[in-house]
């Protein structure tokens, strides 16, 4: 897709970070963009913010952890927009900690938002998509810990390879129909992830002892969301299927892919 003018794009996850930024850059582009975030606070803020600065945009409520709250989010799209051309699979929750301390509500918890999140929006919004035939793009918001997994982050880094997963084989799925697929696998981009308690369902409650300083200073040190959303929108023009906007764990890759290659000759 080379022209986003007049495209509708669903963004979820679209309140804070790396979502917000890719709203921005992309009705810059003068997309229409739907902001779907569970935070309403954040939400009305982010639709202020970029309505102010002359974005044709809506903010709708919405869990992706929950299909009956997606399709909700897609209809509304669809009333307001008519059709809807790009979708971001973007929101995501980052539980850290041993594995063997997780708890079965932290993989609810982060499986709910990270994978079946993305598994909602490709199932409820893609067939319309595919249905009106002007063609259209998908981004998953997975994360350099889809492609390399270091300790301490094994519940994210199971969602993420699912992700990465995912997408390639919607790349394929997708191609004959004039629709690509992007796969954005950042490493530390500066943004409240560290902060994604904030959104936990009471239910699935557990909120850590102290604030995660470790994730809290790597973020901090990240890039500016911005940078990223800029690069999504040259991953759609250009229909990349791998957006990496950092080489930090590059050599991280190719160990593991080096490993894997050996293990095939053992
Ligand atoms: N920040 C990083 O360093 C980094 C690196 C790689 C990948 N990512 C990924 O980028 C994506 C965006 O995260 P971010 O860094 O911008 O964090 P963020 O916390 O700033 O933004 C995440 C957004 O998702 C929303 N959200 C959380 N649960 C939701 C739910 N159930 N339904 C709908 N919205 C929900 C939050 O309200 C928030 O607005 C995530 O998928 C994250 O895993 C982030």
């Amino acid at each position: 897709m080379e022209d986003l003018t007049e495209r509708v794009a669903f963004v979820t996850g679209a309140a804070s970070g790396i979502g917000f930024a890719m709203a921005s850059c992309f009705a810059k582009e003068g997309a229409r963009v739907v902001l779907a975030d569970i935070e309403v606070g954040a939400l009305r803020h982010a639709e202020q913010e970029l309505r102010s600065a002359g974005a044709d945009v809506v903010g709708v409520q919405c869990d992706v952890s929950s299909r009956d709250s997606v399709a909700a989010a897609a209809r509304n799209a669809v009333e307001m927009f008519g059709k809807i051309h790009i979708l971001c699979n973007n929101a995501g929750v980052a539980p850290a900690g041993p594995l063997d301390e997780s708890t079965p509500e932290d993989w609810q918890w982060c499986l709910g938002v990270n994978l079946m999140g993305v598994v909602h929006g490709i199932q409820l919004i893609v067939p319309g998509i595919k249905a009106h035939g002007e063609g259209g793009h998908v981004v998953n918001t997975a994360s350099v810990i889809g492609l390399v997994a270091p300790p301490e982050i094994g519940i994210y880094a199971a969602t993420k390879y699912a992700v990465v997963g995912i997408s390639e084989t919607l790349h394929a799925e997708l191609a004959p129909f004039g629709i690509g697929v992007s796969v954005l696998c950042p490493s530390f981009v500066n943004t409240r992830l560290h902060e994604g308690y904030r959104n936990r369902p009471a239910a699935l409650g557990r909120e850590p002892d102290e604030p995660n300083a470790i994730m809290a200073a790597q973020l901090a040190s990240g890039s500016d969301p911005q940078v990223i959303g800029e690069r999504v929108v040259r991953g759609i023009k250009r229909g990349d299927l791998y957006i990496l906007p950092h080489s930090d764990f590059k050599m991280g890759f190719k160990g593991r892919a080096n490993a894997i290659l050996e293990a095939f000759d053992e």
